[in-house]
């Protein structure tokens, strides 16, 4: 039995495409390169997060779904997700003929943080649970056996506020906002605010916290005005804070996405990279646990290794211009 207390962390926004599952699954893979222990609950039926990490919603007879309808614990459902150090990618370890293939090429895999996963089966989830008096529990309950288990525990949610969205809530010790500063977003963020102050009126989670808005996708030409609204306005009247790192649009997040990786793995010395690792140091200094020290220590190694790649890369480069004769000399 181990003895940690998992700190629960849901990411959430009504709208669509604001990078909830984005920033889970790299936050994921920086908690776990950090050498934490993370899990991974998609809570959303169209199942991105659980197709990110490798493997394919619909071919799985077992989900979260089927947890929180019946009485089986979450530990049946939990699969471990794998990755090939090498492409960045991450494995589908339900193909049985793709991990037959590494093992006998004796590829390397890694370990990647632990998923509950999801499929579509979950979108009648809003219909089916009516009849449950308890509905707004059911994740909390499921989550509790897990806490020692873990360090973190991140929630993906899906872009509406539902019954699997309230259930994330209410298991929640905080939520984290990912926005895209543009006029729509911002007007839905009033219902997001209302949706979490019911849940602590509910009593399931009176304590349920904001760790802040993260700014995503960010163009600063077009987004600095509102930007600067929700940080001095908005986000001071409800009583929220911002995170001071931005994540700025770049192609490179769907070129990732393409691979079926994520940007801290696949580009993991790009500027886009870097700003997570500094986000994810941010939300660590507001959530706490056990992580921040040896976050702040797998950053640096980071900012190492990209030195040294930069340091090699210089040194190929040099050395393709030295004259020919020179290693004769030695
Ligand atoms: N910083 C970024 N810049 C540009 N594109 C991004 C960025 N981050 C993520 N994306 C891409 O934007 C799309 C939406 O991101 P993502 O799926 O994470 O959003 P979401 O909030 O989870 O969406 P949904 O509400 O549908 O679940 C994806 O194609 C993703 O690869
Ligand atoms: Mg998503």
């Amino acid at each position: 039995m181990e003895n940690r207390q998992a700190i629960v962390v849901t990411f959430a926004n009504q709208k669509g495409g604001v990078t909830k599952t984005t920033s889970v699954a790299n936050m994921a893979m920086m908690f776990t390169f950090a050498g934490l222990r993370v899990l991974i609950v998609d809570c959303d039926p169209q199942g991105n997060l659980t197709y990110t990490c490798g493997y394919t919603p619909d071919l799985l007879e077992q989900t979260l779904y089927d947890c929180l309808k019946g009485t089986h614990p979450l530990r049946n459902v939990l699969r471990q997700t794998w990755l090939d150090p090498a492409s960045g990618e991450f494995l589908d370890p339900t193909n049985q003929a793709l991990m037959d293939e590494y093992q006998q090429a004796e590829k390397a895999v890694i370990p990647g943080p632990d998923l509950v996963p999801i499929n579509i089966v979950a979108s009648s989830a809003d219909s089916e649970l009516q009849s449950n008096p308890a509905w707004g529990a059911l994740l909390r309950n499921k989550l509790s056996p897990l806490l020692a288990f873990y360090d973190y525990i991140l929630l993906d949610t899906n872009p509406g506020l539902g019954k699997l969205t309230v259930n994330a809530f209410c298991a929640a010790d905080y939520v984290v906002i990912p926005l895209v500063p543009e006029v729509l977003p911002t007007q839905g963020l009033m219902k997001l605010v209302n949706s979490m102050e019911e849940t602590r009126a509910s009593g399931i989670n009176p304590d349920l916290q904001v760790a802040g808005i993260i700014f995503t996708r960010v163009k600063y030409r077009n987004h600095k005005d509102i930007i600067r609204y929700v940080r001095n306005e908005f986000a001071p009247t409800v009583g929220f804070s911002c995170f001071k790192t931005e994540i700025k649009e770049s192609a490179a997040f769907s070129m990732a996405a393409i691979t079926r990786s994520v940007v801290v793995v696949a580009e993991p010395y790009g500027e886009h990279a870097l700003a997570y690792w500094q986000l994810l140091m941010e939300l660590v200094e507001r959530i706490g646990g056990s992580g921040g020290a040896q976050i702040r220590q797998t950053y640096e190694r980071v900012l190492q290794q990209k030195q040294d790649a930069e340091q090699q890369k210089l040194e190929r480069g040099l050395g393709k211009k030295e004259p020919q004769s020179s290693s004769q000399d030695v």
